[in-house]
């Protein structure tokens, strides 16, 4: 892939919260993982989990606890991305927070362009009570959900979300 196949790449990827009944395969779902486990993280202790989770009850439960966002329910899988603190604290001590949510954001990035990359659509949702989550899926202590990756065969919206201009981001050897 060439640098403008990779920015294409990118630019043609957008949220999609419409999908079809179709379940992933094996295969898709493996794939997106496997890519998920190519993430840099600090010191390389991948400080990440997931949780996928296909059934129907359980996807509806998190629906709620996403607000009822219904996309949520409709997805067929969702990968739900967690910082493991423990993982990253172990070496980092507080610090290690920080590392953890980083390590897990970065895996969540890279299942939504592996996502992306074998023509499924998805749906980063970052709207959702921890708690109800935790409860739900059953999570300890040290781990904190950070996304849900609303992931399925979609109806993407013809119009892409616009961006704000790269010059308002972009400050140059000082504020
Ligand atoms: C941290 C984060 C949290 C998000 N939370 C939600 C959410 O709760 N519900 C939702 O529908 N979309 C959510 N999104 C998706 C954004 O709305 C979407 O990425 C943004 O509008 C840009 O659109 P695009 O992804 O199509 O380029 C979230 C995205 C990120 C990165």
């Amino acid at each position: 892939m060439d640098s403008s196949d990779f920015s294409g790449f990118l630019s043609c990827r957008s949220s999609v919260r419409e999908y079809d009944k179709t379940p992933l395969t094996k295969e898709e779902t493996e794939y997106i993982l496997s890519c998920a486990s190519t993430a840099p993280s600090a010191g390389n202790l991948e400080a990440w989990d997931v949780v996928v989770v296909t059934d129907e009850d359980t996807r509806l439960a998190l629906a709620d606890a996403a607000f009822g966002q219904q996309h949520v329910g409709a997805a067929p899988v969702l990968f739900v991305v967690c910082a493991n603190y423990v993982r990253s604290m172990s070496q980092y001590g507080e610090r290690g927070i920080l590392y953890a949510v980083e390590d897990a954001t970065i895996a969540c990035t890279y299942m939504m362009l592996a996502a992306h990359a074998h023509g499924l659509h998805s749906c980063w949702t970052g709207a959702f009570d921890e708690d109800e989550i935790r409860e739900i899926l059953g999570l300890p202590p040290h781990i904190r959900p950070i996304a849900i990756l609303a992931t399925g065969h979609g109806h993407p919206q013809s119009r892409l979300a616009e961006r704000m201009d790269i010059g308002e981001h972009v400050h140059r050897d000082e504020w």
